[in-house]
């Protein structure tokens, strides 16, 4: 028997102004897209950004629904418009705000596991590193890639 131990490596910052450009660019337009959430139910407004390689930015939000699991999260709104307008843009990060009644959380909100699947494929598709930034108000995380964030990533078939 083996002893394995995965480390996850991720940067912190305390503000956005702290970001290099293109990543503040991404994080922003995350902060603005919670503006376009659509969440009467929970109230948890989460706003996404993708950002192309040639520095393009899409926009997603979290579209909630009455018959609950007919809803889906900010990340992949973004990311299937992202693929849908540019099937062959490469994404090269993914900005996420969010919080409760539209005001920024203190801490990041992390990105649930199927949009962690999402991500993961189309960093695949993409064949580059797609960065992963959360924004929270006092705390900003940015890991490099989605193997990061997500690791033994499924892509067996
Ligand atoms: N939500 C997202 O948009 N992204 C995530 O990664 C996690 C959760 C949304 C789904 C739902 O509309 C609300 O946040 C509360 O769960």
């Amino acid at each position: 028997m083996t002893n394995k131990e995965i480390k996850i490596a991720f940067m912190e910052y305390d503000s956005i102004d702290q970001l290099e450009a293109q990543d503040r660019k991404v994080a922003q337009a995350a902060v603005e897209a919670m503006k376009l959430s659509y969440a009467p139910y929970s109230e948890f407004n989460v706003g996404a950004a993708v950002m192309f390689e040639d520095g393009e930015i899409v926009k997603g939000s979290n579209q909630e629904n009455a018959a609950y699991p007919s809803g889906i999260c900010a990340e992949r709104t973004a990311m299937f418009y992202a693929s849908s307008s540019r099937p062959d843009g490469v994404m090269s990060a993914i900005a996420i705000a969010g919080g409760l009644k539209g005001e920024l959380a203190a801490n990041p909100a992390t990105p649930c596991g199927a949009c962690r699947q999402v991500m993961a494929q189309y960093q695949l598709k993409g064949g580059k590193p797609m960065a992963v930034i959360l924004v929270g108000a006092s705390k900003i995380w940015k890991f490099e890639k989605v193997d990061d964030i997500l690791p033994l990533i499924f892509d067996s078939i």
